[in-house]
């Protein structure tokens, strides 16, 4: 079924709708208009629907600004809250909403999917392939395409593929128009001969075409994120036995990461992994994997977890240490709020789940991040927020470096210890250069890495 690229169908712009408007669907719906399609982009949430037709993106990524300004003055896209015009002449629709955790569950939340399916699935009453893009428990993509052929008054006229997203926060215009492989999933030839020609100016850069089946591209992406979490999770695994042996975990990634099937990408220690994404799979991909009666398989995936939050719960130790036990009425400094850099996203953010552990325990917590402090300030108003990296440091006796945005690598250590009441800073990030902060007068401590020390 995979077609090679000499076969390949031609480029035929095609009406589409994109389903869901978040970091996935805002940047698809762009881009698919960018490429030359012609694009609705469908959301419930009428000021975001507002804000992007003016546009302006709900959320901070860079490059999408510019995208949106440019595609939304060709004409090809237009945003909309109307089933009716989602559904209306529709060729192909993209699923692009939310697949949460569910409160009290490791599972997913389908609630948006299930919406989506079964508001718009009345109203297609034409041949048209339906996509799935966002992230599933496996088999949820064979209950979507029955429910339509139920449905929808074009009955099995409504095809269903598959076609996971790999893109991250803060890449995603360059992961989304340049991905590094497009999977899909597909029932017929047709379908797949479809999905290659929508795509065809985006296969024209040279990357894999991987046709598969609906199960398999759902597994895809579980696997992939499983697989992420993973490595980031055994470098952190790493870090605890090197601070229980004197071991540098920096020095130790570099060298295994020189092993060309170990590779150095994601074996940055630290905070661990955070984010809408990679936690909530790997435990929607166990609770499913329990559902199947193979939890067993999935045993590790629990390690995981646990090693990711431990690294946090490591990271305010080190700060009662760095404090001398002192935390109460302590003026603690935290760089950095978003769940990663180059993103405002701060959901499951390792470092807000620091800051806040702190400030229960009775410390002062001055926050900066450089995008993400209006996010943060709804979520945790309990904390106090800085508009710059310096006031939040001004008579700060402990600095926590805990998201590596680029601006924190250029602060003049000298010029911090100046202002500081204390220069000790923790990096949780592994990021900053050791040597000179220390030889600016700082009490310096890294995560994994015990004999770095001012
Ligand atoms: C991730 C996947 O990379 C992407 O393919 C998928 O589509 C969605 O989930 P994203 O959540 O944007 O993307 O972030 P990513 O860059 O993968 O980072 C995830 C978390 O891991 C961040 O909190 C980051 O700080 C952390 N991380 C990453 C590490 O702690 N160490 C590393 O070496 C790499």
């Amino acid at each position: 079924m995979n077609s090679n690229e000499s076969t390949r169908p031609a480029f035929a712009p095609r009406r589409i709708t994109v389903v869901g408007c978040g970091y996935l669907g805002a940047v698809h719906a762009a881009a698919m208009a960018e490429i030359g399609h012609d694009v609705v982009g469908f959301d419930v949430d009428e000021a975001k629907v507002a804000l992007l037709s003016q546009g302006r993106t709900p959320f901070y990524e860079p490059e999408l600004d510019e995208l949106l300004e440019r595609t939304l003055a060709t004409g090809r896209l237009r945003f909309t809250t109307s089933y009716e015009e989602a559904a209306s002449g529709a060729e192909v629709l993209f699923l692009c909403v939310g697949t949460p955790q569910a409160p009290g569950s490791n599972a997913a939340d389908l609630k948006y999917v299930w919406s989506a399916v079964d508001n718009l699935g009345p109203l297609l009453d034409h041949p048209c392939l339906v996509v799935g893009k966002s992230t599933v428990p496996v088999g949820t993509a064979e209950h979507v395409r029955d429910r339509l052929h139920e449905i929808a008054p074009a009955g099995e006229q409504v095809r269903l593929a598959w076609n996971p997203e790999f893109l991250r926060e803060g890449f995603a215009v360059k992961d989304t128009l340049t991905p590094d492989r497009l999977v899909v999933g597909v029932e017929r030839p047709e379908d797949e001969q479809e999905l290659a020609s929508l795509y065809a100016p985006v296969l024209d850069h040279g990357m894999p075409w991987v046709v598969v089946d609906l199960a398999t591209a759902q597994l895809v992406k579980n696997a992939a994120n499983a697989f992420l979490a993973t490595k980031i999770s055994f470098i952190n695994a790493m870090a605890e036995l090197c601070e229980a042996t004197g071991a540098d975990v920096v020095a130790l990634a570099d060298a295994i990461g020189y092993d060309a099937r170990i590779g150095r990408r994601f074996l940055q220690a630290g905070l661990g992994f955070g984010g809408g994404c990679l936690p909530k799979d790997i435990r929607g991909f166990m609770a499913r994997a329990e559902e199947l009666r193979v939890d067993e398989a999935l045993h590790f995936l629990r390690d995981v977890d646990d090693i990711n939050r431990r690294r946090r719960r490591r990271a305010v130790e080190m700060t009662h240490e760095l404090l001398g036990g002192a935390v109460t009425g302590a003026h603690v400094a935290v760089l950095g709020a978003a769940f990663k850099p180059d993103s405002d996203d701060i959901r499951d953010s390792p470092a807000l789940d620091v800051a806040s552990t702190l400030h229960e325990r009775g410390a002062r917590v001055f926050v900066h991040d450089p995008k993400a402090l209006d996010n943060a300030r709804r979520t945790r108003p309990q904390l106090t927020y800085c508009d710059t990296a310096l006031e939040a440091c001004k008579d700060a006796d402990v600095v926590l470096h805990l998201t590596e945005w680029r601006e924190y690598r250029d602060i003049d250590p000298a010029e911090l210890a100046a202002i500081v009441a204390s220069p000790r800073i923790l990096d949780a990030r592994n990021a900053l250069d050791a040597p000179a902060w220390i030889g600016a007068g700082w009490t310096f401590k890294a995560l994994g890495r015990p004999r770095v020390a001012g």
